[in-house]
């Protein structure tokens, strides 16, 4: 074996304002196999996550549910192990970038890069929300598009024709969060010279190169975008562009040292959140007792990192590159630390095909696959199964899950045991006998052992998969052939039949043992009931011929597709016939419904941020409301409403009112757009007669997002 590599591993920080999504959950998948590979040859490994917890949204968001960011973002920890330990996902800590240790080795690394002379200062100019009294992010700004006139688009990009520009060139823009017209305002900024000479020659170093073990830091995909973040035009334009580090209280974050009132933006300090969480692991003393070496003393957090031996291996999406591979290793280079030994970027997941969203309810909720009993070896054993070492997507189909659990997982491999061990105990009282050459047994699995390691070491996953079960394969053919249940029949053969279902076994031993980073929980129960081990499965077991097997006992159920129509099923309440303008109120009233009933409704209180007339329209208002929603990546969303009530207002007048709306009407298209709900007015019964079409107001205090009820 390999002499013991010392292993940090991490997965990216999720940010702290919502539950995770089946993403993060996937990637937390592909390290855990990783790690517990990693572990079943021996190997030390501290896998640190953390609550990446600063930051605008969050701030935001905070005020909005009335808490401190500080219990805020405790509240959303608190719901992490339900996930974690559901999928069992076992980091070694989990810690948050507000915790101590990251303000002050944030503060650190910040002194550091500044004593090397890669900190300046410089003045910009934003855009500043008077009424909230901050400089607004360019999420945080909305109007029409500079190029397209689309409206209601972001202050980076349009989402119409793809525009990409400064917030500055929108067109009447506002404020997402206060409706007001934002104000150009002047603010000294701090930057990290990325630019400079010294940077981008350390970093088209370290970006070709490889590390302590001979692997690229990069995959060849990633080296080519990074190659192209380099690139300059024949004019030297393009290139790296310094970056801006500071943002201006009000900021939920980490004071920058010697500049009151300025915080480092949350991507500073986020990967650091890396190093404080392992510090805070250390701290606490587990960090030596995790992988049960006795001779090992406690070690510190600086003797740890301090040694070149150790490897640093980041798991990410394929979203934060940039930062993961340019500015991460520069600061870790120039405040005189070790750089990453590999940044591993993987996909997206898709379902059918399509970019799961939430808020068009196409993603697969996790605590929901839980919660209706899915089985998380299953999710685990089909992310393997899909899963290389190249940055693509990985596309969950409810057939393919179906077919790739119940034919392979359950048909090839669990089969083995439930069918072999039954002739064991009947006939020979648990014993394994191996009559023929066993050398060429163990052999073959120390082959294969070898095959699946190297796949799982490079993060071929859907490779390791395809060598075990066309192994299963293999032992299913051979005891088809040595037709076990005829020799069943016939007392002269009996140690025919013990050697046939001996080898069965032996293999799915072996099986068992290259599928426990896959699959921990199933796999320990057959190390301890089955084959009677007081241990989990080590990886030097892969070629060991067991000796005896317990009665078999049920393992694994297979899928009913059932349960996954339900994991799909809509949880809204079904779609209301279709009514885009604010509903008349009946004169009489109708039939009375259970509180159940009216519960189905999701009310909601919504701030008008914009309304505008429609083009083609006399009695359609198109209002941008915010609900207190964020999207999937934590930023805010808004909701599009076409609402007939133009007759009763001028759009000018309805903007920053607060008003109640219908959250969960099954969005509808219309000629001008999608239509995300509705908003409540009253009106007469005969509107002909007694004209009049009065929006509802909540009394002051009620904040967008608050249930009506
Ligand atoms: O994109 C995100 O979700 C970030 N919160 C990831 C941070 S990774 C690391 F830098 F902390
Ligand atoms: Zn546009």
């Amino acid at each position: 074996m390999t002499s013991k590599r010392r292993l940090f591993v991490t997965t990216a920080l999720p940010y702290a304002n919502g539950p995770f999504h089946i993403g993060h959950i996937m990637e937390y998948i592909q390290a855990d196999t990783w790690v517990r590979f990693q572990r079943m040859q021996g190997h030390e490994v501290h896998f640190v996550g953390a609550d990446d917890a600063h930051g605008a949204p969050i701030m935001i968001a905070a005020e909005k549910a009335g808490k401190s960011p500080q219990q805020f973002v405790a509240d959303i920890a608190a719901g992490r192990p339900q996930y974690l330990d559901g999928f069992h996902i076992r980091f070694d800590n989990w810690h948050s970038t507000d915790g101590a240790e990251n303000h002050q080795l944030a503060q650190d690394i910040y002194r550091a890069l500044r004593k090397k002379g890669l900190i300046f200062t410089r003045e910009i100019e934003q855009f500043y929300d008077p009424v909230k009294g901050m400089f607004l992010p360019d999420r945080y700004i909305k109007g029409h598009c500079p190029k397209c006139g689309a409206a209601d688009q972001y202050g980076d990009a349009c989402e119409v024709c793809g525009a990409v520009y400064s917030p500055t060139e929108l067109k009447n823009p506002y404020s997402v969060l206060s409706g007001a017209t934002p104000e150009l305002r002047k603010s000294e900024h701090y930057f990290f010279q990325l630019s400079s000479e010294r940077c981008a020659d350390f970093l088209r170093d370290w970006t070709q190169a490889c590390n302590e073990r001979g692997v690229p830091h990069l995959q060849p995909e990633m080296l080519n975008k990074v190659r192209e973040w380099f690139a300059t035009d024949e004019n030297g334009h393009g290139g790296l562009a310094d970056w801006d580090i500071s943002r201006d209280a009000p900021y939920f974050g980490i004071e920058i040292p010697d500049a009151p009132g300025k915080y480092f933006y949350v991507w500073l300090d986020a990967p650091i959140g890396y190093l404080a969480s392992l510090k805070n692991h250390f701290d606490k003393g587990q960090a030596a007792t995790h992988w049960h070496v006795p001779s090992r003393t406690a070690q510190t957090y600086d003797q740890f990192v301090a040694d070149p031996a150790v490897e640093q291996i980041h798991f990410i999406g394929k979203d934060i590159v940039y930062f993961h591979t340019l500015f991460w290793p520069a600061m870790l280079h120039f405040s005189g630390r070790k750089t990453p030994s590999l940044v591993n970027v993987h996909g997206f997941v898709t379902v059918g095909g399509e970019k799961m969203s939430k808020s068009r309810g196409t993603g697969i909720s996790p605590l929901k696959y839980l919660d209706i009993g899915l089985n998380p070896e299953w999710l685990r054993y089909y992310l393997a199964a899909k899963l290389n070492a190249r940055v693509e997507d990985v596309d969950f189909t409810p057939e393919d899950f179906v077919s790739r659990v119940n034919s392979d997982l359950i048909g090839k491999y669990v089969n083995i045991a439930s069918r072999a061990a039954k002739f064991i105990s009947q006939y020979f009282d648990g014993q394994l006998r191996y009559s023929g050459a066993s050398a060429e047994l163990t052999e073959r699995a120390q082959a294969l052992a070898d095959d699946v390691a190297s796949a799982l070491e490079s993060r071929e996953y859907a490779r390791a998969v395809r060598e075990i079960m066309a192994h299963a394969d293999r032992i299913n053919g051979a005891f088809d052939a040595a037709q076990p249940w005829l020799l069943a029949k016939d007392e002269s053969r009996r140690s025919e039949l013990q050697d046939a279902c001996s080898r069965a076994l032996a293999g799915f031993w072996t099986l068992s043992v290259l599928l426990a980073p896959v699959l921990p929980a199933l796999t320990s129960r057959v190390a301890r009931e089955l084959f009677g081990l007081d241990r989990d499965f080590a990886w030097s077991d892969a070629a060991v011929l067991p000796g005896r097997v317990a009665p078999y006992q049920h393992l694994m159920q297979r899928i009913d597709p059932k349960q996954l129509d339900r994991l799909f099923e809509s949880d809204a309440v079904p779609a209301a016939p279709p009514q885009p303008a604010a509903a008349p109120a009946p004169e009489s009233q109708e039939a009375t419904i259970s509180i159940d009933d009216f519960a189905k409704v999701d009310l909601r209180i919504a701030r008008i941020l914009h309304a505008e007339t429609v083009e083609g329209s006399t009695k359609l208002l198109r209002l941008t409301l915010d609900v207190g929603e964020t999207d999937d990546n934590g930023q805010p969303r808004t909701r599009n409403v076409f609402s007939g009530i133009r007759s009763a207002y001028r759009p000018e007048d309805l903007i920053g009112r607060f008003t109640v709306m219908v959250a969960n009407l099954a969005p509808r298209k219309m000629k001008f757009g999608l239509s995300e709900g509705m908003v409540l007015a009253a009106s007469a019964a005969d509107e002909k007669a007694q004209p009049g079409l009065y929006l509802l107001e909540p009394h002051s205090g009620a904040q967008p997002g608050m249930r009506v009820r």
